[in-house]
């Protein structure tokens, strides 16, 4: 399996300082969490027969025409290249990259020729594969494709059967960029996550929107239960609760600005999204500083294989937020001498 953030245990060991003592910015899980209600007992006791609502409250919510719910965009991950054998045999793919690894990992695994591009390659690679995989916006790096490109690559590759995958994970601060709304398209399929912006990841809830032929096939190799009872509850709870994400996406605008500034007063230029920053160096410094914050109790994610860099996401409180600052000026100071 490959290496992710939020590995705290592994940082517990190595470093010897306990799971609660550590500032954990390895992932771009939002810190504050959606509230998950009470749930009504039926959700443990029964077998998680679909909620047609729950497929409902996600295609107004993501603003897609059909969805099916998975657990966790991951599931879909692993499920798509298998699935692109079963019907068209081993395929030319060209993966993003840098991006979240999972991707590539599973293409390449199922027997496809698989393709690492730069997203500023990606324009001409279209012509030379059967199928695209692209973060939008992407994990780590922040970088985003307009939707007439990802809409104009999808046309192409559906005209001679392939497919383009959009995985949308990080999508709810920048839902302009979208393309969920034209998923009936052919061979359009985007992957959505509950894990991110509602700080749920532990739920196991994304969702798929393609045609329906697409979700049907995905849905028979799932197998039946894919999505616990609890899961469907929590999710629906979060979709349908407008206020909670209005309020969410202000509050994530302010932080995720401040992880920027902050950043940038300590001579670091980050990009990202709202949820993470993100910077690329060399591996040495990379290497350094990741070192630097582990020995104060600050969990960063190191990149040191698709490209070199560090990703940070946002803490979870002020006193959180006073221990990076601290921690940051420590690093300048002694980078400076
Ligand atoms: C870009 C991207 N897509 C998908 C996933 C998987 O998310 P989940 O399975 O929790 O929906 C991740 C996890 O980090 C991710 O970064």
């Amino acid at each position: 399996m490959l290496e992710h953030g939020g590995n705290l245990r592994d940082a517990a060991l190595r470093f010897g300082r306990p799971v609660p003592d550590w500032l954990d910015l390895s992932t771009g899980i939002n810190p504050q969490p959606y509230p998950v209600p009470d749930l009504a007992p039926d959700a443990w006791h029964r077998l998680p027969e679909n909620d047609p609502a729950l497929a409902l409250a996600a295609c107004a919510y993501y603003n897609a025409p059909l969805m099916l719910p998975v657990a966790g965009t991951q599931a879909a991950i692993q499920a798509l290249p298998r699935l692109r054998l079963l019907s068209n045999g081993p395929s030319k793919v060209v993966v993003a990259a840098p991006s979240y690894a999972e991707h590539a990992h599973h293409w390449a695994q199922h027997g496809h020729q698989m393709r690492a591009v730069p997203y500023a390659g990606l324009r001409t690679a279209v012509d030379s594969c059967d199928v695209m995989v692209v973060c939008n916006p992407n994990n780590p790096t922040g970088a985003t494709v307009p939707p007439y490109c990802l809409l104009s690559w999808s046309q192409k590759l559906a005209a001679r059967g392939g497919w383009l995958v959009v995985d949308e994970a990080f999508g709810d601060m920048t839902p302009h960029i979208s393309v969920a709304p034209w998923s009936d398209r052919p061979g359009l399929i985007v992957l959505r996550s509950v894990g991110k912006f509602f700080g749920l990841a532990g739920l196991r809830l994304g969702f798929v929107a393609a045609q329906q032929q697409m979700l049907t096939t995905l849905a028979d190799q799932l197998g039946p239960w894919a999505v616990s009872g609890p899961a469907q509850q929590i999710g629906r709870a979060a979709l349908t609760d407008r206020t909670w994400q209005h309020a969410m996406r202000t509050e994530l605008l302010v932080d995720g600005a401040r992880l920027h500034w902050l950043l940038a007063d300590h001579d670091i230029k980050a990009h990202g999204s709202a949820l993470y920053q993100w910077w690329s160096w060399p591996q040495m410094q990379a290497v350094a500083f990741w070192e630097h914050m582990a020995q104060r109790g600050i969990w960063v994610r190191l990149f040191e294989h698709q490209a070199c860099g560090i990703r940070l996401g946002l803490p979870p409180h002020e006193e959180g937020w006073k221990r990076l600052a601290q921690a940051l000026d420590d690093w300048h100071t002694q980078d400076k001498q």
